[in-house]
């Protein structure tokens, strides 16, 4: 139980690190907290007409949750560590965005974490999820609606690739706590004032 918690607390540690409030900060832009839907996330920093800064965030957000669960499916082994325990780690680095502890516990929905964490997981799981997220984003213009889309298919995915077992469980949880976290997005939807992909109004949030 040790190694499987010691592994968590530091992919908790590194799902902390907000890269959208760091490349910001890094890049001399605004704080990605201040505009926008105030989301401290790659879909937000894009609103701010930043691109690159988007790309990054993505990136890094995205990376944090596939180098943990990818070391512990290379390394884990002689730990006791085998894929439930990977995906575990996943779910901390998960975590760590939505509530992190570097960042007064205020994060993000996490979207371009899970990404990396179920890639990691299995490429085909990370592949079909990134899929379903791009063909409801390409018709509707919407990260949230995608986002939401693709969690809540992924634990099904992974049930059809794999098997239940207890990553299912996880990849189940993340879906859950992500569309939770997509509350006023949803709210948003529903009364046709979300903003599209790039698109710069949206008021805070
Ligand atoms: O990446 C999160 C996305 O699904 C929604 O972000 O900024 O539109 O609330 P935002």
């Amino acid at each position: 139980l040790l190694y499987p918690l010691l592994a968590g607390v530091a992919g908790y540690l590194l799902g902390s690190l907000s890269f959208a409030v760091i490349v910001s900060r890094v890049m001399g832009l605004s704080d990605p907290r201040s505009y926008g839907s105030g989301n401290p996330g790659a879909t937000n920093v894009l609103r701010s007409g930043n691109k690159k800064a988007a790309l990054l965030t993505l990136l890094f957000d995205a990376l944090k949750g596939y180098v943990p669960v990818l070391l512990v499916l290379l390394y884990g082994e002689r730990f006791g560590l085998g894929e439930d325990s990977a995906a575990f780690v996943g779910l901390a680095a998960f975590l760590g965005h939505l509530w992190p502890v570097f960042f007064r516990f205020e994060g993000g929905k996490g979207v371009a974490t899970a990404a990396g964490v179920l890639l990691a997981i299995n490429p085909l799981l990370g592949g079909a999820t990134l899929l379903t997220w791009l063909i409801i984003a390409y018709f509707s213009r919407y990260s949230s609606l995608a986002a939401i889309v693709a969690a809540v298919f992924a634990p099904f995915y992974q049930m059809l690739i794999w098997g239940a077992s207890p990553t299912v469980l996880y990849v189940a949880l993340m879906g859950l706590l992500l569309v939770w976290r997509h509350e006023a997005n949803i709210r948003k939807l529903l009364n046709g004032t979300e903003s599209k992909l790039g698109q710069k109004s949206g008021s805070a949030t």
